[in-house]
């Protein structure tokens, strides 16, 4: 699971993603990127998606002489995906950790990935937003928008069943 700095995400993510994930038997590898990270942690809502997972919720990169911290998931949940970061992960800019383990697994046809964007009109109306969507759709990705006024939940419902979609 990955999630960018959106609107919400300081407040509703453990609750409307991690925690009903979990519930329903995923095994949860969260990466945020930077500046999730850094909401989450003045939030305190980092500390309560510790306590979902039995692996590091993690942000930065591994140094070179440390073991990867996650294991290869199966499955990919974009959420929230900041129109920044779906921008960057369709045309492969991996320069964080969340884009790096997010642009290995787009294209890749062992792993789902579902990108759930959330952003205003005015992002939405950047030129290219059409063509990051068709890079996306083009991959494989299932693309879910998701908004600042409905829960996040329902994104879960078009995953693979837990437990079941192996790498
Ligand atoms: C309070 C606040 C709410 C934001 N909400 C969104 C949002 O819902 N969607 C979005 O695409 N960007 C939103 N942004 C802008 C992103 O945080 C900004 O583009 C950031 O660089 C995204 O970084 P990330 O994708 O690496 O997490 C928001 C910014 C602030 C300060």
């Amino acid at each position: 699971m990955v999630a960018a700095a959106c609107f919400g995400v300081d407040s509703r993510l453990h609750d409307e993603i991690a925690r009903p994930a979990a519930e329903r038997g995923w095994r949860l590898a969260i990466t945020l990127t930077p500046t999730a990270h850094r909401w989450l942690k003045t939030s305190g809502e980092y500390d309560r998606l510790t306590e979902l997972t039995d692996l590091p919720v993690r942000s930065e990169s591994r140094l070179p002489g440390e073991p990867r911290p996650h294991p290869d998931p199966a499955t990919f949940l974009f959420v929230p995906a900041s129109a920044s970061s779906t921008a960057k992960l369709a045309l492969g800019i991996a320069d964080n950790q969340a884009l790096t383990v997010l642009c290995e697994a787009l294209g890749n046809p062992q792993v789902h990935v579902s990108v759930c964007p959330q952003l205003s009109e005015t992002q939405a109306a950047h030129p290219a937003w059409p063509s990051h969507l068709a890079t996306l759709h083009a991959a494989g990705a299932l693309v879910t928008p998701v908004s600042y006024d409905q829960p996040w939940t329902t994104v879960l419902d078009a995953l693979p069943v837990a437990g079941t979609h192996q790498p």
